[in-house]
């Protein structure tokens, strides 16, 4: 059988567009929920400015509490700077995604930081933390609100001198759901022969309804870790009314019909995502499998 590891981002990626402060004992629930289905990859949270995004000021807290209740599980944070890695680093995570976006402008927008501003901080965290794994979670790979569609002539230049420094995974991140299947071919093929030791992972929103084919796209062109939320939760600052990311429970339903594994209880999962529906009824869903 064919194996794919889940990456289940919503506790950060989903929970960071909700307002009201989720309270630490029901994020764990969800958290509990992903675990118990055989999740076992889950980005709990980010450690980033609070002013920025007030949703995560528990983070320390949270990692904290997910660490010391389940030690087997892969739990990892998104950092933008030093400080949160310094915070990831004393938790104790093994590893932490390094967010930068491709478009300058949608860089600045998100973390206030300049391309150069971003590498300089992602070598400051590299010389700290040599031992700290980081995944170089580029932002609007496949393009930006601002800045309009991206190309591999943006991306492979871009990564390099981050490859160059060390990253040895990259998650191409479709931020605002605006690829399409034709341009992941061409970007990920083009990735993967200019790097062919660099592994990849796929992070796609659904805005436009095509999470699921941008996924699968790349899934078959070999990429094997995917991101996901359950539920789909999420949603865009910079792009209204978007909803979130592709839903998890609705690619592993097509991911095991088509005979691939994953380790993990559809039906658990179809549950945990009904059930974090009623737990957050301000929340913005994409998924399918949790209305019927
Ligand atoms: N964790 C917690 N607090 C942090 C922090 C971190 N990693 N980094 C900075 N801060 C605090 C600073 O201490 C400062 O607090 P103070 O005002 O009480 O002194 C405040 O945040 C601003 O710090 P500064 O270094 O001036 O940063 P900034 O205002 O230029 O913002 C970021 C830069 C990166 C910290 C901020 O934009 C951010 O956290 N962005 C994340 C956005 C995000 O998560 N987007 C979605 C995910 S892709
Ligand atoms: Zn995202």
């Amino acid at each position: 059988m064919k194996k794919i590891d889940i990456y289940e981002v919503g506790p950060r990626d989903g929970f960071q567009n909700i307002k009201e402060y989720i309270p630490l004992e029901n994020k764990m629930k969800v958290i509990d929920g992903l675990v118990e289905a055989g999740v076992k990859h889950v980005q709990v949270t980010s450690f980033v400015s609070p002013k920025a995004i007030p949703q995560m000021k528990d983070a320390k807290e949270l990692a904290a509490t997910c660490l010391e209740k389940y030690p087997e599980a892969d739990f990892f944070a998104l950092v933008p700077n030093l400080r949160g890695a310094q915070a990831a680093k004393e938790v104790g995570m093994q590893w932490v995604s390094y967010v930068v976006s491709l478009s300058e402008s949608h860089n600045q927008a998100n973390i206030r930081r300049t391309h150069e501003a971003s590498y300089e901080a992602f070598m400051q965290i590299r010389d700290a933390y040599p031992d700290l794994d980081m995944c170089l979670d580029l932002a609007t790979t496949f393009g930006c609100p601002f800045e309009g569609k991206k190309t591999e002539a943006d991306v492979l230049p871009f990564i390099k001198p981050y490859v160059d420094g060390g990253v040895k995974t990259v998650n191409l991140c479709d931020t605002i759901g605006i690829a399409d299947p034709a341009q992941v071919r061409r970007i990920v093929n083009a990735v993967k022969n200019e790097y062919p030791t660099l592994d990849l992972q796929i992070h796609i929103h659904d805005t436009r309804n095509m999470g699921m084919v941008n996924t699968l796209a790349a899934i078959e062109l070999g990429i094997n870790k995917v991101q996901s939320t359950l539920g789909g939760l999420g949603g865009c600052p910079y792009a209204p009314g978007a909803s979130g990311n592709l839903a998890t429970e609705d690619l592993i339903y097509m991911l095991s019909e088509m005979g691939y594994n994953m380790g993990i209880d559809t039906s658990k999962m179809v549950d945990l995502a009904k059930f974090q529906k009623n737990l957050i009824p301000s929340g913005t869903f994409s998924g399918h499998l949790q209305k019927i």
